[in-house]
């Protein structure tokens, strides 16, 4: 069975005065007993069709009466230009019921039960995620979001970036012990992995130039609005390049995210409200730097009360962020505040050649990365002084231990990023099925 017609194109009037067949699914119904409207819906849009019992007869009329909301149909008909509803209307001839909706169990996504959920009560929706995701706002936000991936994967293939996958089982730590996920594996303890990078620094001296977009997974055991457990990660990883040259990409990639749904996606960032001014902006303006050691003074001149040496968490994000524009780089972090993959700024070792790019808006942290550590002495030293056992980090020395060379990368979070340029309230809208600390199912 094929599908040739689609609601979206019915929009356009490509179809008027012709007949089609419409596939899809129940999204209205009301009427009397001569007429019915259906509100039809697909994956493009949705369209009013007209059901009348002495043009379809009386078993159609009974059986397109009988199919609720959800239900999955199939209607013959004209296409009409009208005044109404989107300009369109289907005058149908034939229909059949493909899927029928027990009336016992109906659809239970229905408007007051999102209009209560809207007041705070989401998690009848989470429970119903497999559900929810055929309501106009995930269907929306899962484009925008397939805008999003493609626009990664453009930016990195036409740069000349290979695509290259990390394995997700993994011995040891990337950015800390404390959010690993533990896994039983045949006697011994394994972790999911928390970025792909210690893997992409092994293949950097294969490949130079490589990205990829793969789950991360971090034990975060608080529920933020910018948290998952299971989470998208962008990252890339470059021989040869400075923290300068990984922050250009990092801009490079971030507006062409922007300007790339601007062009494919205008509909459906104003159906999520966005400001498309907001966005056009993140697109074209260039994303300012500042160092640590300036952002902490003007947080303290804020008031805030912070430490030098302290990574700056998000209730401080927020409040230096408030004022910003664009997103902006902090550069130059204390390196007792990194991991020990950061390479100590040779100018001043007190600090290390990194960058986490801030968004505006309070949506904080979108991108950390900068320069690796790439000589076996300077490695040895930042992993004695984390205190992690070096056992799990061999092949990564070895990396050093074989031609070593300058190199960098990031890693973007694209829920994040997903959640930021559309406008979300919670990183959880901009997936399917968001994981946190209460939830795995469905
Ligand atoms: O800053 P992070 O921890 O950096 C790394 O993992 C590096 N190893 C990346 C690299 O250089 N290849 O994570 C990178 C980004 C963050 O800036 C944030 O956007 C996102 O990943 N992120 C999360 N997104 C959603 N939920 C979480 N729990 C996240 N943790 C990090
Ligand atoms: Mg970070």
């Amino acid at each position: 069975m094929t599908k040739d017609t689609w609601i979206g194109d019915v929009r356009t009037g490509e179809h008027d005065g012709a007949e089609v067949e419409l596939k899809g699914w129940v999204h209205r119904s009301r009427g009397s007993n001569k007429i019915r409207f259906i509100v039809l819906r697909d994956s493009t849009g949705t369209v009013q069709c007209v059901i009348k019992r002495e043009v379809v007869g009386d078993e159609t009329f009974e059986a397109m009466k009988g199919a609720l909301v959800e239900s999955s149909v199939i209607l013959t008909g004209i296409v009409e230009s009208t005044e109404r509803e989107h300009g369109h209307e289907v005058q149908v001839t034939s229909a059949v019921v493909v899927g029928p909706v027990n009336p016992e169990r109906p659809f239970p996504i229905t408007e007051s039960a999102m209009a209560e959920a809207e007041g705070g009560e989401t998690e009848f929706l989470l429970d119903n995620r497999h559900l929810y995701l055929r309501t106009g706002r995930m269907t929306s936000m899962l484009k925008m979001r397939s805008t999003v991936f493609g626009a990664i994967h453009s930016y990195f293939r036409d740069r000349d970036f290979i695509e290259y996958q990390a394995p997700n089982f993994v011995a040891g730590a990337v950015e800390g012990g404390s959010t690993l996920f533990e896994v039983p594996y045949f006697g011994r303890t394994a972790y999911l992995t928390q970025s792909w990078q210690l893997y992409a620094e092994a293949a950097m001296p294969a490949l130079e130039r490589l990205y990829t977009m793969a789950p991360s997974f971090r034990a975060e055991k608080s529920r933020t609005r910018r948290h998952l457990t299971e989470f998208w990660h962008a990252e890339m990883e470059m021989a040869w390049a400075s923290n300068d040259d990984i922050m250009v990409h990092g801009e490079g990639v971030v507006r062409h995210i922007a300007r790339s749904l601007l062009d494919e996606r205008e509909a459906e960032l104003i159906e999520q409200g966005r400001d498309l001014n907001l966005v056009a902006r993140y697109a074209d303006s260039p994303y300012p730097r500042m160092r640590y050691d300036e952002a902490v003074e003007t947080l303290q001149g804020m008031g805030v009360e912070i430490e030098w040496g302290q990574d700056l968490d998000y209730s401080k994000e927020k409040v230096l962020t408030a004022d910003f524009d664009v997103p902006t780089f902090l550069t130059h972090y204390p390196r007792i505040a990194k991991p020990f993959y950061h390479r100590p700024d040779p100018d001043d070792t007190k600090y290390v050649l990194c960058h986490d790019l801030l968004a505006p808006e309070g949506y904080g942290e979108i991108i950390g990365g900068g320069e690796r550590t790439w000589s076996e002495k300077e490695i040895l030293e930042r992993i004695d002084e984390e205190g992690t056992p070096r056992d799990a980090y061999e092949f990564y020395i070895d990396i050093r231990r074989y031609g070593g060379v300058p190199h960098g990368g990031f890693g973007l979070g694209v829920d994040r990023v997903c959640a930021w340029l559309t406008g979300a309230e919670h990183i959880r809208e901009t997936i399917a099925f968001p994981r946190d600390s209460r939830r795995v199912t469905p």
